[in-house]
């Protein structure tokens, strides 16, 4: 299908868009300074911290700690990797029906109750097996991006 260009120059902090691309929800996150912060603190408790699993390959520019070319701009498909419910936002900290105590922000599947972190990481012990995938993607300006 077409690559998509999305104008994300409206996206303020700790808001996320959704474009479509090839049928697919493709999520776009602004993080925050604190967000982003946090990315570190959670390696050990996910299943690949650092996106080295093949199934949904991750794009060299973002196998990095943030998953993204921008630190700040997350980009990946809204779809788990489970089953392929569409998991919901759980973009706040603190305690919720369904996470920990401790949950910094980040998605949960409503379908099996996989959890996925702010860079689209999947915490341990969940039924997904990987992360979130990141489509391919690239930046047309600094407010331009063009997936696929
Ligand atoms: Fe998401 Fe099963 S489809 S946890």
């Amino acid at each position: 299908g077409a690559a998509v260009e999305v104008d994300i120059s409206e996206l303020k902090p700790g808001e996320k868009i959704t474009a479509e691309w090839r049928g697919k929800p493709i999520w776009i996150l602004r993080r925050t300074p604190e967000q982003i912060a946090e990315l570190p603190q959670l390696d050990g408790q996910l299943a690949d911290p650092k996106s080295e699993r093949t199934a949904y390959p991750t794009p060299d520019y973002a196998k990095n700690e943030t998953r993204s070319i921008k630190p700040e701009v997350l980009v990946v498909i809204g779809i788990c990797t489970h089953l392929g419910c569409s998991p919901t936002d759980k973009l706040q900290p603190g305690p919720q029906p369904s996470l920990p105590d401790d949950w910094k922000g980040g998605f949960l599947c409503p379908c099996h109750g996989s959890t996925f972190d702010l860079a689209g990481r999947v915490f341990k012990n969940k039924p997904a097996p990987d992360n979130l995938e990141v489509p391919a993607h690239q930046y047309l300006s600094d407010t331009k991006l063009l997936i696929g």
